[in-house]
């Protein structure tokens, strides 16, 4: 297949980029590379362009047709979101309602979306399936949840087919330890936990261990980056064979606790991750994995890797590169 790839240099994007090359498609990404980064696209044609603007978009993608779109591009910061939420809502609705149009435009028909987790907001069951109530709590997710609608509204009014992918915990790096999470840049568990057991930060500061839990600590569905890229590819492969739009969770189905990354950390580098308790995390849930049953059932995806493959690459990649791509 012929693909384009919006954000396709950014953290997950630069996976699943790969993983499509080495399983014989041909990709196209575009990138403003306000966060993602050249060198983790130079195998591949890449187009300089914010989606927010759509005369270069227009003039860029004029004529060229692609088989599906997987479409990463997006601003992805939790907090970030909550003190610029216009920032978010231009970015990531007005930014896809471009790319949709220029689909539209160029009779591209199949979009595979980077949804979120996020869009559940607190949740009210611990196990979560795609019906859980959908109240996000912040403007990016909530923002993921306005594009989900969007996209719905364009299948029944064009044909316009997608399949929105709801992400839980994106974690780990390439197996060959060159494509990974840039803590830089990163809010996540696993690039402080690394950054905290390399010596490149104090202590990792655990936010709560007063939750109802086995351990006290929040607990998270952790999904290796390949697995996920995986998943997108399986998912195009749904709607290449005339399938309807769907809506998936991607998660393991299992959780990990945030002591149990520690310790899994400890046991992996064989060295201590310093590490303090303090408060919770404002908007925190106690715990929250994915039901993963749907995309196994429709996509008969399944993941491959685990925990200690996560920590391992994760180990592997921050170990070698503690600037991200630009070690
Ligand atoms: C949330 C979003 C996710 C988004 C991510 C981006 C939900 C359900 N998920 O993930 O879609 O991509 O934010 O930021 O809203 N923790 C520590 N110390 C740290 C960092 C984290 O103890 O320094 C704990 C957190 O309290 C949590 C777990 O580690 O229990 C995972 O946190 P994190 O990696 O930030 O992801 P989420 O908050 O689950």
């Amino acid at each position: 297949m012929k693909l384009l790839i919006p954000g396709g240099a950014g953290y997950i994007g630069s996976h699943m980029v790969r993983y499509a090359q080495e399983h014989g498609h041909e990709v196209v990404v575009l990138d403003d590379f306000s966060a993602g980064h050249e060198w983790a696209v130079k195998d591949c044609e890449s187009l300089r362009v914010n989606l927010l603007d759509q005369d270069k978009l227009s003039q860029l993608l004029k004529g060229r047709h692609f088989d599906g779109v997987i479409h990463f591009a997006a601003k992805s910061l939790v907090g970030e979101s909550v003190k610029k939420p216009d920032l978010y809502y231009r970015n990531n609705v007005v930014g896809t309602l471009n790319l949709v149009n220029e689909m539209l435009n160029n009779d591209v028909n199949n979009l595979v979306f980077s949804s979120t987790a996020a869009i559940f907001g607190n949740p009210v069951t611990d196990k979560i399936a795609e019906d859980h109530p959908k109240n996000p709590i912040n403007p990016y997710g909530q923002s993921k949840r306005m594009v989900e609608q969007i996209l719905a509204d364009c299948d029944r009014a064009y044909g316009l087919r997608s399949i929105c992918l709801r992400y839980f915990n994106a974690a780990g790096a390439s197996d060959d330890a060159t494509l990974g999470e840039d803590w830089r840049f990163s809010q996540n568990l696993i690039p402080h936990v690394m950054k905290a057991v390399l010596g490149h930060s104090p202590a990792l500061q655990v936010f709560g261990n007063d939750f109802p839990t086995p351990d006290g600590t929040g607990i998270r569905d952790y999904i290796h980056v390949e697995d996920l890229a995986r998943a997108h590819v399986a998912a195009l492969d749904y709607l290449s064979a005339g399938n309807e739009s769907i809506t998936c969770n991607v998660g393991t189905g299992h959780g990990t606790s945030v002591l149990e990354i520690i310790a899994a950390t400890e046991r992996i580098s064989g060295k201590k991750v310093p590490h303090e308790i303090v408060a919770r995390r404002p908007g925190d849930p106690s715990q929250c994995y994915a039901d993963a049953g749907l995309i196994t059932e429709k996509f008969d995806w399944s993941p491959q890797r685990n925990l200690d493959d996560i920590i391992s690459s994760a180990y592997a990649w921050h170990s070698s590169h503690p600037q991200g791509h630009d070690s």
